[in-house]
């Protein structure tokens, strides 16, 4: 979390991240070498970073997609979402030297300059066999650009969420600019087939990955949805009928539809709460989150609320809505009308043992 503009909040697991990173950025660029070297020893020094480059961003950003669902299907995933960001700063860079070697090496040595020569050296658009591929890396390059100049929390905060989510989303229009970028290079060039099939192989992947998640949350939501009728619900009191006691492990949640409203209910210290499911930073799942020091925590990138009101303890300034429990025996009803943002409900406290 993070109020003012600083850089890198470190931590010991980001420092672990982010060296684990480099050390996978450095070992595939000097295998790739060696392996091109030997396979093609005739290509020049600007080829082959051209190649190492531009496969290497491909290969991180098909990575970057596929650990957002792998979390979402298994939570072991979670430590490489902790600090995506960086593995996504890191894609662009590493995408930026392949886009620049190509400007340089393939558009520099002509009577106009680079950029304008990207899109005038060949202007086939209309041909799908002879379309300029380049100029598609190039949008998706600036896509890229945008998403890793914000990706700061000090730039979620300044753009609100929705525009930054916007602006985020629009990694899969720069992924299909690029797969097409790919498989039109290859064909036009008449390179290897492998390079087809590889993408391919990871366009599936992360298309099933998505598919995956979506079935799955189609059944979490269909189990997390009460209805209101006259059995499960209070007479005379819009509490509906949530679960057991017992179907809540400590310091841990069950999630709700009640009502269109996406609810989190917490049981901690024999006590439990109930606050809105998705928290400010990125829309993260709490109720897949636990309680640790008082607080409901993230399990997406640990942002941090008080179960009983709602809000980010200080100094921060993150609050999500609130809602009324009781506890009746064993058996738990929730109101599912939301308390404005940050407002204190009193916990229901479990009387059954
Ligand atoms: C200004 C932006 C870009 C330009 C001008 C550009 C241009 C090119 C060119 C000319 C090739 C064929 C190279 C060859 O002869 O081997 C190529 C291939 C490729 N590009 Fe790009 N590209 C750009 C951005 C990107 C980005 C952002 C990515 C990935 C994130 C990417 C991924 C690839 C891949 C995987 C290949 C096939 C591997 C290869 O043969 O180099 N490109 N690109
Ligand atoms: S901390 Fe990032 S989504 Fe919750």
């Amino acid at each position: 979390m993070s109020v003012i503009y600083d850089p890198v909040h470190w931590t010991p697991h980001k420092k672990l991240y982010d060296k684990l990173l480099l050390a996978f950025v450095g070992l595939y660029l000097v295998l790739f070498g060696a392996l091109e070297a030997l396979l093609h020893p005739q290509v020049t020094a600007e080829t082959l970073v051209i190649r190492a480059t531009g496969t290497l961003a491909f290969l991180m950003l098909h990575i970057i997609l596929c650990i957002g669902p792998l979390c979402r299907l298994d939570k072991r995933f979670l430590p490489l979402l902790y600090n995506r960001r960086h593995f996504g700063v890191t894609m662009f860079l590493v995408g930026l030297v392949h886009g620049i070697f190509n400007l340089v090496q393939f558009h520099s040595l002509g009577d106009v300059g680079p950029l304008v020569s990207l899109f005038v050296s060949n202007t086939h658009y209309g041909s799908l066999t002879r379309f300029p591929f380049q100029s598609l890396g190039f949008f998706a390059l600036i896509i890229l650009f945008l998403m890793a100049a914000t990706s700061h929390d000090f730039w979620l905060k300044n753009l609100t969420p929705p525009v930054w989510k916007s602006l985020h989303i629009s990694v899969y229009a720069a992924y299909a600019m690029l797969v097409m970028h790919v498989m039109l290079g290859v064909i036009q060039l008449e390179k290897s087939p492998v390079l087809i099939g590889l993408t391919g192989l990871g366009m599936f992947t992360v298309v099933g990955l998505h598919v995956a998640v979506a079935i799955k949350q189609g059944r979490k939501d269909k189990a997390a949805r009460r209805k209101p009728t006259t059995n499960n619900q209070q007479p005379t009191t819009n509490f509906i009928y949530a679960c057991e006691v017992a179907d809540i492990p400590d310091n841990r949640a069950k999630m709700l539809i009640i009502e269109g409203e996406n609810i989190a209910l917490f049981k901690y210290d024999g006590k439990l709460s109930a606050v809105h499911n998705l928290c400010k930073h990125q829309n993260g799942p709490l109720s897949e989150g636990k309680i640790i020091d008082g607080c409901i925590t993230c399990p997406w990138h640990g942002y941090q609320y008080r179960p009983e009101d709602g809000q980010s303890p200080p100094p921060f300034k993150e609050m999500v809505s609130t809602y009324d429990v009781r506890v009746e025996g064993s058996k738990v009803f929730v109101n599912p009308k939301p308390y404005p943002e940050g407002t204190a409900r009193p916990p229901a406290v479990i009387t059954a043992p």
